[in-house]
């Protein structure tokens, strides 16, 4: 059975007063850059930070007696875990959740002090999948409730929450919402809402670029696993969605738009140094997909709502989302330089090869045995796009053999 308006109104009574009422803010940074009039739904200022306690509590508070004193349990690496954890230190429901190894200790310790007493951290498994199987497997032998991250229709209506208050909250109908899709809990909720309370407002989804997976069973006419994922989206990188947010999304049929991981880099870090919001991966998908270049089909001026969707960053992956963010914007290529056997090659490349305000970033010598002569990697960051033609044409007129390591090649990750 599809989610109802009415059951988004009701999960959004029994949130009242439990899961915080994030505000809507204004961008003007995005509202210039754009042309349209955008406003963001602050869902990293959540206390779990995200909007993942909507749809947990949802589900947990509607459990059976029976079904509490059994407990729940679920398998997370981050922010559902968190969800869950805070739903069931506020309804006193015992759970299990089975993290993977690879869980930074951060998140370990963050998930154990949402949930209090109420809560059994088990890190076990090299991957989320294996994590899984063993909540999977605990569910059977205890008889605990599974919480579902997105395939559930209470998980699903809790997040649909997140619409209502932004027509609560907004003075004027928005004429778009842009919602981040992973397995598509929050994207099934929102289109359940409008349908009904909205129609006239479109909805956009988000997809990473590297896991489009609510795109590929739009297409497909079903769930499927896509064949290679890009895990760097996180929160988002899902390999298949559900049946029942695929359901959802093939009602509504949203514009489905395919975010590149680099162009979310670039957002997160304006996020970060223009407005001071700290925006994970899968928080900043929406307000990086209005600055896609393919157009968006909103007029100039159109109000338009982006849900940021979470906090939750490791500050140690900032260095990536910079090197990210740089290669999607030109302004950071590697190459690999075959120097002659002979002395000063070196210098000649820094001296005939280099713009005055490239930089280097790295250089090292491929063969160690070899070192001073020999093919080099090397990383060179440029001040202006323009930059780049010239270095090019220079490197071409060089007698030195200079091979560009393309973003899409596997050496590429070696960089990164
Ligand atoms: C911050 C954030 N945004 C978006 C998503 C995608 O969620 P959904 O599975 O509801 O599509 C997640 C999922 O964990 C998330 O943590």
């Amino acid at each position: 059975m599809s989610v109802t308006a009415q059951d988004v109104e009701a999960a959004a009574g029994r949130l009242e007063g439990v899961v915080g009422r994030t505000p809507l803010h204004r961008s003007p940074r995005l509202s210039a850059l754009t042309g349209l009039d955008v406003w963001l739904k602050r869902e990293d200022l959540q206390d779990v930070r995200s909007y993942k306690a909507r749809g947990a509590y949802n589900l947990v508070v509607q459990l059976s007696k029976a079904e509490r004193s059994a407990g729940v349990t679920c398998a997370s690496a981050g922010n559902h875990a968190q969800g869950v954890a805070f739903a069931c230190s506020r309804t006193g429901v015992r759970a299990r959740i089975h993290l993977p190894r690879t869980t930074p200790r951060q998140k370990r310790e963050r998930i154990a002090a949402l949930g209090g007493q109420f809560v059994d951290v088990v890190v076990d498994g090299d991957t989320y999948d294996d994590a899984a199987a063993l909540s999977h497997a605990y569910a059977l032998s205890s008889g605990a409730t599974p919480v579902p991250a997105f395939d559930d229709v209470r998980t699903i209506a809790g997040q649909g929450t997140v619409a209502a208050e932004v027509l609560d909250q907004l003075p004027a109908t928005p004429d778009a919402i842009v919602v981040p899709v992973g397995g598509g809990g929050l994207l099934a909720g929102v289109l359940a809402l409008l349908a009904e309370r909205s129609p006239g407002t479109r909805v956009l989804a988000a997809e990473p670029a590297g896991a489009a997976s609510m795109a590929a069973a739009l297409d497909a006419g079903g769930p499927v696993d896509l064949p290679d994922l890009d895990g760097f989206i996180d929160g988002a990188a899902v390999r298949r969605v559900g049946s029942e947010t695929y359901a959802a999304a093939d009602r509504g049929r949203p514009t489905m738009l395919a975010v590149p991981e680099g162009l979310v880099c670039v957002e997160m870090l304006d996020l970060y140094q223009s407005d001071g919001i700290i925006a994970e991966p899968a928080g900043a998908l929406a307000p990086a997909a209005l600055r896609l270049s393919a157009p968006l089909g909103l007029a100039p001026g159109s109000t338009v709502v982006c849900v940021l969707s979470g906090g939750n960053n490791d500050v140690s992956r900032y260095a990536e989302v910079v090197e990210r963010a740089l290669v999607h914007e030109g302004l950071k290529h590697y190459f690999l330089v075959d120097f002659p056997q002979e002395p000063g090659a070196l210098r000649r490349f820094l001296d005939e090869v280099l713009g005055p305000d490239d930089d280097i970033t790295l250089f090292e010598y491929v063969k160690r045995s070899n070192r001073e002569t020999g093919p080099a990697l090397v990383g060179v960051e440029l001040q202006r796009r323009e930059d780049y033609a010239p270095l090019m044409r220079r490197m071409a007129d060089s007698a030195l053999r200079v091979e560009l390591v393309e973003p899409t090649s596997p050496l590429f990750r070696f960089v990164q």
